[in-house]
């Protein structure tokens, strides 16, 4: 299927970008900040899933930043909205045959880990995949990797090295922690976060542990960075909104396009 999707790519831009950034809630500005050489709308891309959720616009956007051949997914597909682990594997497939070799994930995420406050960023280090399902499973297509893939080192220790670096010369806070996904659509409750807290996650969400899975299965380098949109249920006494999450998100907004133009900038 990812070769139809491929061809079909290919038939408007021979583009190869070597950098993916799927941006999470609050960064879909940046492409407004990349001259584009080609936009490509998900919903005219053969059997491509359709993003739903609210701000998550549905476009890749292929261009030169800072001298980088990047693609921009600008909208991103959860697990929520009824797509399969396999559907959102096929995504990432498709980046790595277009050239892709890094792929840097930001999400929203609510904050376990209580020192964290809201608006600030969390390296993820390691994540656990919680009651959801391989991205992986089915029969193994060994032009992408191999059918048990080691995931001791998902979140590349180079990359992890050079996004802190980039976050302290740009004195902008970046906290380091374990991320978990669970499937949703609906905000844990305190006993689920208490039982993830237990588990050690830092902070929790709905995306990038299944993006990770399938894009270190076919040997992307990965990198990803949470914002902390709010403190997650349970953790002080307030009831969990979506609309919380938009409006953390769009406050820490330029923060978080900064932080990543700069990290592009450094790869
Ligand atoms: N839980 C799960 N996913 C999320 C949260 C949360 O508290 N905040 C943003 N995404």
């Amino acid at each position: 299927m990812q070769n139809t999707q491929t061809e079909y790519i290919r038939s408007i831009t021979d583009f190869k970008p070597e950098i993916a950034v799927i941006l999470g809630s609050g960064l879909g500005e940046l492409a407004n900040e990349v001259s584009p050489i080609a936009e490509i709308e998900y919903k005219n891309i053969p059997n491509m899933p359709v993003s739903t959720a609210p701000s998550h616009k549905g476009k890749l956007i292929f261009g030169k930043f800072e001298g980088k051949n990047i693609v921009l997914m600008q909208g991103r597909v959860h697990l929520y909205e009824g797509y399969s682990s396999k559907q959102i594997a096929d995504i990432i497939r498709l980046l790595k045959n277009l050239g892709v070799n890094t792929l840097i994930l930001t999400n929203a995420a609510g904050g376990i880990n209580k020192e964290f406050n809201v608006g600030d960023f969390m390296l993820i280090k390691d994540h656990i995949s919680c009651f959801i399902d391989s991205p992986l499973i089915g029969a193994n297509d060994d032009n992408y990797g191999v059918r048990f893939p080691d995931m001791s080192n998902a979140y590349d220790k180079d990359l992890q090295k050079l996004i802190k670096k980039v976050a302290y010369e740009n004195n902008i806070k970046l906290n380091e922690g374990t991320y978990v996904q669970l499937k949703g659509p609906q905000f844990e409750t305190p006993s689920e976060i208490k039982m993830l807290s237990t588990l050690g996650a830092d902070a929790v969400g709905m995306s990038t542990v299944v993006e990770t899975i399938a894009a270190v299965h076919c040997g992307l380098k990965v990198g990803a960075i949470s914002m902390i949109s709010n403190m997650a249920c349970g953790i002080y006494d307030k009831p969990l909104s979506g609309e919380d999450v938009t409006i953390a998100a769009k406050k820490a907004g330029p923060q978080f396009r900064k932080l990543i133009k700069e990290i592009i900038k450094a790869l």
